[in-house]
């Protein structure tokens, strides 16, 4: 059974309570955790999220907290954490990690009520172990995790912490800083998109459905997301609550190189694309972000010609969205308000998405052709097509 959407979801004849009750039987997830990002230099890649996305400075663990081996800086904004690692010696997994894909994201924590049965149910159901149950504790309490491979090198880790008080985790103290720029409104992730290889989609859409307990709310073929240049294929997981969704990309053949495989090749393999944060004020967020450096993709202006006649009526003035180079696409259930970062690392590899969402619970599909039709359109009037 495809499901296009979640109305179609509550239409079916297995109803959606049916289908999602199973998934919150075997493993009910609460929401995003933390996002724990390997990068080559924590100290300043922190530096950069609190200054150009407004992250507050949360938790510190390396020397001074007594761990040896590397540092984690914890930067959260309303209910968005992030985990900046970096190894302090050679050789080991994490140096390896960062060798072999750059910056990159290595875990999507999961809040779980019941970390040990998670690990239990997920890795029964065929998930490889990443780390198995583990208590950890302190002065404030403990907290069990436990975790399993994903795509590539990525992984899950599933944390229990209804027993825990302390700043984020056991290990983890305090982070003071002098240094705490405004938050610019980001408010917690709307979704995770992975881009895997040829041929992998359907593969890591059955691991999510089967290991996972998730639904597969939408997909789209070559047919909807392809220009003359470049194309992909995707479907979209979602677990019972809706809180976790997770697209799942693979690269089509186009007339030049998808940008799936781009990032395929530049971070040898399957990996976490984007990372989409949701906010209420999609504008100001959008100001704010490019005042402080942040650079996002380009939008034409053509991209704006035929706008109204593509998604209806909105609440905002179209002149102003333009000018802050903001997309809007239309689904059954209203519109959203979306713009996409320039890779935020050296490889063109990891970005972000800013999106506001109006009712819509999709995913910007109408965006992308209109997009690559606008850039076309500009490049056919400079006579470069
Ligand atoms: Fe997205």
């Amino acid at each position: 059974m495809e499901i296009k959407n979640l109305k179609d979801l509550k239409n079916t004849e297995y109803g959606i309570e049916k289908i999602f009750d199973e998934a919150e039987d075997f493993l009910p997830l609460l929401g995003t955790d933390y996002v724990e990002l390997y990068v080559g230099n924590a100290k300043q890649s922190a530096h950069f999220y609190k200054t150009a996305f407004g992250f507050q400075s949360e938790a510190y663990a390396g020397l001074e907290t007594g761990v040896k081996d590397r540092v984690s800086y914890v930067l959260k904004q309303d209910k968005i954490r992030l985990v900046l690692t970096t190894p302090l010696d050679e050789g080991g997994p994490i140096n390896e990690h960062i060798n072999k894909h750059g910056d990159g994201v290595k875990v999507v924590a999961l809040w779980v009520p019941d970390a040990k049965k998670a690990w239990e149910e997920t890795t029964k159901r065929g998930a490889k172990s990443f780390m198995e149950p583990t208590r950890e504790e302190d002065e404030n309490g403990h907290v069990v995790r436990s975790g399993i491979y994903t795509y590539g090198e990525t992984v899950h880790i599933f944390v229990e912490r209804n027993e825990y008080k302390g700043i984020f985790l056991p290990g983890f103290k305090k982070w003071e800083s002098h240094y705490n720029p405004e938050p610019v409104g980001l408010k917690f992730i709307d979704h995770m998109v992975g881009n895997v290889d040829w041929g992998e989609m359907n593969k890591w859409v059955e691991f999510y459905a089967k290991v996972m307990g998730f639904a597969q709310i939408i997909s789209f073929d070559d047919k909807d997301i392809s220009t003359d240049y470049t194309a992909l294929m995707s479907k979209v997981m979602s677990n019972g609550n809706g809180r976790i969704k997770f697209p799942i990309n693979e690269p089509a053949e186009g007339k030049k190189k998808s940008q799936i495989e781009e990032y395929i090749d530049f971070y040898n393999g399957a990996g976490v694309q984007h990372i989409a944060v949701a906010t209420n004020d999609i504008v100001s967020t959008v100001s704010a972000m490019r005042d402080r450096g942040v650079e996002f993709l380009y939008v034409p202006d053509t991209y704006y010609d035929d706008i109204l006649t593509r998604v209806g009526e909105i609440d905002e003035d179209v002149e102003v969205l333009k000018e802050h180079g903001i997309l809007i696409d239309r689904d059954d259930e209203g519109y959203l308000l979306q713009l996409f970062t320039k890779p935020v690392v050296d490889r063109p590899t990891m970005f972000f998405e800013i999106i506001q969402r109006k009712g819509a619970q999709s995913f910007g599909k109408g965006n992308f052709k209109a997009l690559f039709e606008a850039i076309e359109r500009e490049q056919g009037n400079r006579g470069t097509l």
